[in-house]
């Protein structure tokens, strides 16, 4: 079957900023992949979006794992005929210092958020390359660029997604294909809400924690960084590739408020 509508692969999509990517390119009108090693969530964004007349199907992939990746851009393939757009967005977090950390913490997080991302990008290119045209978007993070203390390992992964962003961008442009990435800062989302109410800590008061963050005063929603990213998916940012923007509430510049 070929779809006249665009179709978007969106890995990750089971929760927080990668379901609300999916529900952004479903209000466009897109066709959605929903890919997510958690079946559970996946086949409920699934059921989210068909509920807004969305045509959407679930991959169950764990992109660390290469043959999943190609299983899913297979589906894609088969059940819309083409894909023009990849969100590379499954990723995980680890926590602690250099010190803390393990080896079997380096192998996770290089597997999934690094390789992870080179896999997914690499199932869809040969179908991007035959149709001359595909934009892929990968999530990096804006602490990938300033710093910060308690998460070295995943800031080492996120800056290696810039890395790849630059390659694939020099590689595979003469095919039409834009590669960008969007850095969100902190983003509230599901996961956030559901360790704070364990603390008994409600959704109001978790986002008030976040007053001084930023030049916004505020943490950023999954919503906000999905419209960024539908933005560089989109005809709209047609002359655009190889960059990465920060979506962040002004985090990523290091100046304080003006008071
Ligand atoms: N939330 C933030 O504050 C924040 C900030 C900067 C960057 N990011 C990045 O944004 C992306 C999404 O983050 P989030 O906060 O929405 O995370 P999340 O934990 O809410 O969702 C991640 C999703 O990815 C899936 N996933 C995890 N490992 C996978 C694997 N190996 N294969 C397939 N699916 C897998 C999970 O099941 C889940 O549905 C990540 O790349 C993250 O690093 C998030």
């Amino acid at each position: 079957m070929k779809s006249e509508s665009q179709v978007a692969v969106i890995t990750g999509a089971g929760s927080g900023i990668g379901k609300a990517c999916a529900l952004r390119f479903a209000h466009a009108g897109a066709n959605v992949v929903v890919v997510d090693c958690d079946d559970k969530a996946g086949q409920q964004t699934v059921n989210d979006l068909k509920d807004i007349g969305t045509e959407a199907i679930f991959c169950h992939a764990d992109v660390s794992r290469e043959q999943n990746c190609i299983a899913f851009a297979g589906q894609a393939i088969h059940r819309f005929g083409h894909i023009d757009v990849l969100v590379a967005n499954a990723g995980i977090r680890a926590f602690g210092t250099i010190l803390e950390n393990t080896e079997d913490d380096w192998d996770r997080m290089l597997a999934v958020n690094l390789k992870g991302v080179n896999f997914s990008c690499k199932a869809v290119l040969p179908k991007m390359i035959e149709q001359k045209s595909g934009a892929i978007v990968l999530i990096g993070s804006t602490t990938a660029m300033t710093g910060r203390t308690n998460m070295p390992i995943y800031d080492v992964t996120k800056f290696g997604v810039l890395s790849l962003n630059r390659s694939l961008a020099a590689t595979y442009g003469k095919f039409g294909i834009r590669v960008n990435t969007i850095c969100p800062s902190k983003t509230i989302t599901e996961f956030h809400l559901n360790k704070a109410k364990a603390q008994g800590i409600s959704p109001d008061a978790f986002r008030a924690q976040f007053e001084d963050y930023g030049l916004l005063g505020r943490a950023g929603e999954p919503a906000e960084i999905a419209a960024a990213v539908y933005f560089m998916a989109s005809q709209e940012a047609s002359f655009i590739t190889g960059q990465h923007l920060m979506v962040d509430g002004g985090y990523s510049i290091g100046a304080k408020p003006f008071t």
